[in-house]
């Protein structure tokens, strides 16, 4: 019979894991179903959303759009592993303090997506709305909006996810 499963290892909040995995798994269903790492979240399962955002090697990546079996050897890190034990990460105390969520449910997105979305900015990368691409980033509230314009939030805390992103970019 064909083969269609190949044993992956993911290294996942700074645990290595291993597992067998059917070639059309997507990451995402990978992490939750195989490995019960539930802090990324299925809200649409086609790239819409951004509710399964995790860092992936350092950038962020919607797991919904990529097979668990392209990954192998990945680092990844969950907004669950952002923090060190119980000291939350500086992007994680932002949302809290500017109540930048509701039911909660995109929040994991949100917060993995804005911590590499700081990292992209620093790094020079222009987006859709940079007006100058020559000229380092200017962290405006436009460039934040267009930069987290693929997460999504259906209870629209959307005010206060920018607030929080603001006060954890500040110096
Ligand atoms: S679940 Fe991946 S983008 Fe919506
Ligand atoms: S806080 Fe509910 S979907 Fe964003």
């Amino acid at each position: 019979m064909e083969n269609t499963r190949t044993g992956i290892t993911l290294r996942v909040d700074g645990e290595q894991r291993s597992l067998r995995v059917d070639n059309r798994t997507t990451l995402l269903d990978a992490l939750r179903e195989q490995l019960g790492v539930t802090s990324p979240k299925k809200g649409c399962d086609h790239g819409q959303c951004g509710s399964c955002t995790v860092l992936l090697d350092g950038r962020r990546a919607t797991t919904c759009l990529t097979f668990a079996v392209a990954q192998d050897g990945a680092d990844i890190v969950t907004a669950a592993g952002l923090s060190e034990g119980d000291e939350l990460h500086p992007m994680q105390e932002a949302f809290l303090e500017r109540d930048g969520f509701q039911c909660g449910y995109c929040t994991p997105g949100q917060v993995c997506s804005a911590v590499g979305m700081l990292d992209e900015a620093k790094a020079g990368h222009p987006s859709h709305v940079t007006a100058d691409l020559t000229a380092e980033p200017e962290l405006t509230d436009d460039e934040i909006r267009e930069r987290m314009s693929g997460n999504l939030c259906r209870c629209a805390a959307y005010p206060n996810i920018l607030a929080a992103i603001r006060a954890a970019a500040a110096p």
